[in-house]
């Protein structure tokens, strides 16, 4: 029986501070068979040394000798071309590769037989592979850092206070999207007290909303007409049309909300358009919205960048949220690796690494099926 060498390598990204292995996964993949090699520094921005996955079991070194002799590579995000080069047929690539944003990578290591497996192409709705859902692990850290963010930008309290001095109102928060991130951000506002209204174009999204003792808003548009539920349990595109009512229906919700926070997406496309400028506008001085979709191709907020913040004329606070789950990246980290560790356990039989493309979850990482 032979044992396979499985490798986290640093990660490169301008801003990136997470890992894909923290030193507890180590023990934990070492039990099952596993060597593990981490590179040196991989862990330092998360706080983990070299010498805590030494002592976990793991053997630290430089990357040419992890590339040389894993045979599954680890990482978070996709890696820069020196850690595309560096792979070679026959070895696999694990991680968050991002497949519908840059189908070039994937079809470059495939073109050169290096095997990929997609954390982000991972089934959903399946419960076994609840395990390794890495989307919703980080996401539940997004969504949580968000509110928290927001919380700490907004210059009132989120409870309401009653003091000798009087009563202060409570802020009164809107989550926009009530997916994993979403819900967490109405869990986490909640916990610090504030009213907090959601609304999503699943309508099954509303149950979960409540139970979080929050206030679903009901807002009248196509959306209500078709349920905005697409495949695999994520949300459709809605048409121009569709997104032009939905806009105008949440417009003054927005207007009198003291904290907004976003979450809309769609997988593959660009984020939807929920706050145009000129409601941004209408807003009152010292409200704040947090963008939790702002990325290259655009964000729920119009004007929002990733990793930027503008106070507007009217003195409303616009962040676009960047790299949330990397600004926890202990938490962010241990989640993760704790996904990497169910997939591989899932993935390891008998001291092989055994990629079969009908198996359900391998084949839809693998992106031989769709998600
Ligand atoms: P996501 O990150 O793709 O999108 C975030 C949220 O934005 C979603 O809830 C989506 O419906 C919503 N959205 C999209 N367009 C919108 C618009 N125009 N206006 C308002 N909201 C809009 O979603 P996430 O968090 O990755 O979840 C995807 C799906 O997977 C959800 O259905 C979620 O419940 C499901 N899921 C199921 C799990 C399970 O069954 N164990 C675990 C994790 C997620």
């Amino acid at each position: 029986m032979g044992t396979v060498t499985v490798g986290a390598v640093r990660e490169r990204a301008p801003g990136e501070r997470r890992v894909a292995i923290v030193p507890e996964a180590v023990t934990l993949l070492r039990r099952a068979g596993i060597d593990v090699l981490v590179e040196t520094g991989a862990g330092s921005g998360a706080w983990f040394t070299d010498a805590d996955y030494t002592e976990a079991g793991a053997r630290v070194v430089p990357p040419d000798e992890l590339y040389a002799r894993a045979d599954a590579v680890l990482c978070v995000g996709p890696p820069d071309a020196d850690g595309t080069a560096a792979l070679r047929a026959g070895q696999t690539l694990i991680g968050l590769l991002e497949p519908l944003r840059h189908p070039d990578l994937v079809q470059e290591l495939t073109g050169r037989g290096v095997r990929t497996v997609s954390l982000d192409l991972l089934p959903r709705t399946l419960s076994r592979a609840q395990s390794m859902d890495a989307l919703t692990s980080q996401a539940n850290i997004a969504g949580y850092r968000a509110a928290v963010l927001a919380a700490d930008t907004y210059d009132r309290f989120f409870p309401m206070l009653t003091t000798a001095a009087g009563t202060m109102r409570p802020a009164q928060v809107l989550v926009l999207g009530a997916g994993v991130a979403g819900l967490q951000a109405i869990a986490t506002a909640r916990r610090l007290g504030a009213v907090v209204t959601a609304y999503d174009v699943r309508p099954q999204s509303r149950g979960e909303v409540e139970s979080l003792g929050a206030r679903f808003l009901d807002v009248q548009g196509p959306p209500e007409r078709e349920p905005g539920t697409g495949r695999g349990g994520y949300a459709r595109e809605l048409t121009e049309g569709e997104q032009r009512a939905q806009r105008a229906a949440l417009d003054a919700h927005i207007a009198r909300s003291d904290v907004v926070i976003t979450t809309a997406q769609v997988p593959g496309r660009r984020p939807p358009l929920l706050v145009t400028a000129a409601v941004l506008e209408r807003m009152n001085p010292g409200s704040v919205v947090v963008d939790l979709a702002a990325g290259d191709l655009g964000g729920n907020v119009e004007g929002s960048e990733p990793d930027k913040t503008d106070v507007l004329d009217n003195g409303v606070t616009v962040i676009g949220a960047g790299r949330l789950p990397s600004a926890m990246a202990t938490a962010a980290s241990t989640a993760y690796a704790r996904n990497l560790v169910a997939l591989l356990r899932h993935l390891v039989r008998d001291g092989e690494l055994v990629l079969d493309p009908a198996d359900e979850i391998t084949g839809a990482l693998m992106g031989e099926t769709a998600p």
